[in-house]
């Protein structure tokens, strides 16, 4: 099983209904781009769907060994429908709001930068949107501790649409998934 296979099937729960519809999505750590493919191949197929990417690092890692060791830009050069950012989250910043039905948070595990990425991610999300944060587990803790953050504070401007688990016992991989549901006035 690959790393990201974990999450396929959760993607297919929640994101089946952005097939073959104009829609814009946003992975926040891509690595070598086997999630993205997915997103591509499953949910991105009308011909204006697009799928931007922030990945710092584009370089083969240790979890290569055995595979076949190609990079993010090599998996995904066949797609006109990308466009890689070699940037940190913290670039969310610089993109317009209200503009991605999807964003995958699947970046830095690490304080605090899972909230920043948490508060960008809502920021850059239209109304209505979607987003999913990976390995909100407790091989994980600080993804959970700043996810907690984001909820209490966020709590008046999302719904909790699924915590996720792989087999319902605690410490499987799990994902939290989020909508927005309205924009805080910030007056
Ligand atoms: C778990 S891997 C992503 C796996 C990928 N989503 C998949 O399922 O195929 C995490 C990635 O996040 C990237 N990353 C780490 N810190 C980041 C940050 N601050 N901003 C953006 N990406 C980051 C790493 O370079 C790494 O490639």
């Amino acid at each position: 099983m690959d790393i990201s296979s974990h999450a396929f099937s959760k993607f297919d729960k929640h994101l089946s209904i952005f097939k073959d519809v104009p829609v814009r999505f946003l992975e926040v750590g891509s690595y070598r781009g086997v999630s993205a493919q997915y997103l591509l191949d499953n949910f991105l197929t009308h011909p204006e769907s697009h799928l931007d990417i922030i990945e710092p690092c584009h370089q083969p890692s240790p979890y290569s060994v055995g595979d076949n060791n190609k990079t993010l830009i090599d998996n995904l050069q066949a797609y006109p429908n990308v466009n890689i950012i070699t940037k940190k989250s913290r670039y969310m910043g610089a993109l317009e709001e209200d503009t991605y039905d999807f964003v995958y948070l699947d970046g830095s595990h690490k304080n605090p930068f899972v909230l920043e990425d948490c508060i960008s991610a809502f920021h850059v999300l239209k109304i209505g949107g979607l987003c999913g944060i990976d390995d909100h587990s407790h091989y994980f803790i600080e993804v959970i501790q700043n996810v907690n953050i984001f909820t209490l504070l966020y709590q008046s401007y999302i719904d909790i649409v699924a915590v996720e688990s792989l087999d319902h016992t605690p410490g499987s991989i799990i994902q939290l998934w989020f909508r927005k549901t309205k924009r805080p006035l910030d007056y």
